[in-house]
């Protein structure tokens, strides 16, 4: 024992994008310490890329719009399985966050009158999203770091948590490996919040960096934590599609919501055809599906796109709106799109699923452990509307961090038990001895997912899928690498790849219960929307199996039920 440095404080953060970060603002309001830390650089969350803008009903640009239309849109979009509770808190909260980040310093772009610029984006009823050009994430990201930066919160970047502890059933502490020097470290705490965002690198072509390899969701998982609906994975309907190495980078939907519009390779405006009214901006399973559908039916281009065209808006316009769009094909492509369109196909940028929690506190069913922002399920559904993320993080990042720190009033930490943390650390320096490398089985286990868990699934493909990440999860117990553990990249891959097996374990056992389509969820052999399917499907880790339960949806209430927009089965 000994061999790790003790860090203690009230509460305990795991992830430093905008969920963590606002989370240790309310925590610190609240006299709480906190300890944040964070796998990759402070600053560098997956946040940026949420990059057209926060949905918040402040009804600057349409002066009709309010939280009981943010509330339908949400619930209606997320297809009926969202838990209506936090759609209610989301709509609510969100413009009064927005107004926030301005106190904190974020700059919004203007309207001609002073006012803050909203956009359209698919699915959004009015014009919602306040922005900054095509940079939002990076704007509220920048904000909050800078909030935080001047306070008591410890930072710790370039930390790797490989495990949580429990004493008497409730959360008492974390160990980390830091990256930098090799040392592991042990995080003690009265409470933890899991904000470490998604999973989207368990597939080949994905919008998230290389940090969302599902760590908070197997954290959880393996503390007992139940995850919800982890068959719900978003594609994005405009990633980029070349050269090579940006395929699957995210082409912002503000794209659309400035007035670009979707061509096939004999340029038709083929969303006229799929819907006729929303056309591109209905939401985002929609129009990738559509996208998905033109590429399988040939009429897509050289890379295997399709073309999405904004020049006619004009240089000055582009310019101004999406300076970031321009520079990014332009530097990336060579492709000028004040003058050309961009070649774009979807790409998976979002799990809706992730950790259950209690919609109004946050919390996870482990005591002491709570989450908020992508890593923990709920709110969206079956498919969430852009923009929304933005305002999710900042509305459930600071509920989780007030409640937690209301929760551990009173509280003692308690002390993780040493044999416990002898064996995770034993289990960090077992890949070590091995020698080898993870990333074939990395390379293999997207690939299961990109070819048989993809925008279109069947049961015969998701049965094998499930066959293939068992073999390779087998097989992950013999993986190893060369080396030490300072500085061991081989190494976080070995610890990466157990946690994505964890998240592609749980996405296609849920997906293959799931006999139905609904929001980003299509089966070709189901491919009908059933009122029987309108639950959530949970999972939990059972030994080494996985025990799944089915929750039926709470209806909602009818003073919020004539905010929706009823459900339609085509059967009945
Ligand atoms: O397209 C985008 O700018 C992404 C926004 C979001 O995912 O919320």
């Amino acid at each position: 024992m000994g061999d790790f440095k003790e860090h203690e404080s009230d509460l305990l953060i795991v992830g430093a994008g905008g969920a963590g970060m606002r989370a240790a603002i309310s925590a610190l309001g609240m006299g709480r310490s906190v300890n944040i830390v964070s796998k990759s650089l402070i600053g560098k969350a997956h946040t940026v890329m949420a990059e057209g803008g926060i949905a918040a009903s402040i009804g600057d640009v349409d002066r009709s719009d309010n939280w009981t239309v943010h509330f339908g849109d949400t619930v209606v979009e997320g297809v009926y399985i969202g838990n209506w509770r936090m759609a209610e808190i989301l709509a609510k909260q969100a413009p009064e966050r927005v107004y926030e980040l301005e106190r904190f310093g974020a700059v919004f772009d203007r309207t001609p009158e002073g006012k803050i610029m909203q956009r359209a984006f698919g699915g959004h009823t009015y014009r919602r999203l306040c922005h900054v050009g095509d940079k939002t994430g990076l704007e509220i990201i920048r904000t909050l770091e800078d909030k935080v930066l001047h306070t008591d919160a410890k930072m710790f970047d370039e930390v790797y948590i490989t495990r949580l502890f429990l004493r008497e059933g409730r959360f008492c502490g974390a160990l980390g490996l830091e990256m930098r020097t090799g040392e592991f470290l042990l995080f003690k705490a009265k409470a933890l919040i899991i904000a470490t965002g998604g999973c989207g690198r368990v597939y080949k072509v994905t919008s998230n960096s290389w940090e969302s390899t599902g760590d908070g969701l197997a954290l959880a998982y393996n503390a007992g934590a139940e995850l919800m609906d982890m068959e719900m994975i978003q594609f994005h309907p405009t990633g980029m599609v070349w050269p090579p190495g940006v395929k699957g980078l995210l082409v912002t939907e503000s794209i659309r919501g400035e007035g670009g519009i979707l061509l096939n390779s004999k340029h038709e405006r083929f969303m006229l055809r799929y819907s006729p009214e929303k056309k591109e901006l209905d939401a985002r399973d929609v129009v990738a599906r559509a996208t998905y559908y033109e590429i399988k039916a040939g009429r897509g281009g050289p890379h295997g796109g399709v073309y999405l065209d904004i020049s006619h808006k004009g240089r000055d316009f582009i310019l101004r709106k999406l300076p970031g769009m321009y520079s990014q094909f332009k530097e990336f492509a060579g492709v000028d799109i004040t003058k050309e369109a961009m070649e774009v196909a979807p790409t998976v940028h979002y799990q809706m699923g992730g950790i259950r929690v209690d919609p109004y506190t946050c919390a996870t069913s482990v005591s002491g452990i709570f989450s908020a922002g992508e890593v923990a399920s709920g709110l969206h559904g079956a498919n969430r509307l852009g923009g929304n993320s933005l305002a999710d993080i900042l509305v459930f990042g600071k509920l989780a961090g007030e409640v937690a720190s209301r929760w551990m009033e009173g509280k003692d930490t308690l002390e993780p038990e040493d044999s416990e943390i002898e064996r995770e650390m034993d289990r960090v320096r077992g890949f070590i001895r091995k020698g080898g490398n993870p990333y074939d089985l990395i390379d293999e286990l997207t690939s299961v997912m990109q070819d048989r868990l993809g925008i279109v699934r069947n049961g015969d493909d998701m049965r094998k899928a499930i066959e293939l990440i068992k073999d390779i999860k087998r097989r992950s117990e013999e993986v190893g690498v060369s080396g030490g553990l300072k500085y061991n990249h081989g190494l976080l891959g070995c610890l990466e790849l157990q946690n994505m097996i964890v998240a592609c374990e749980t996405i296609s056992v849920s997906a293959n219960i799931r006999e139905e389509s609904r929001g980003a969820h299509t089966r070709s052999d189901f491919p009908k929307r059933r009122r029987e399917w309108k639950v959530n499907i949970v999972c939990r880790k059972d030994g080494e199996d996985i025990s799944t339960r089915l929750i039926k949806v709470e209806e909602i209430p009818e003073e919020f039920a004539r905010y929706v927009k009823p459900e339609v089965y085509e059967d009945e």
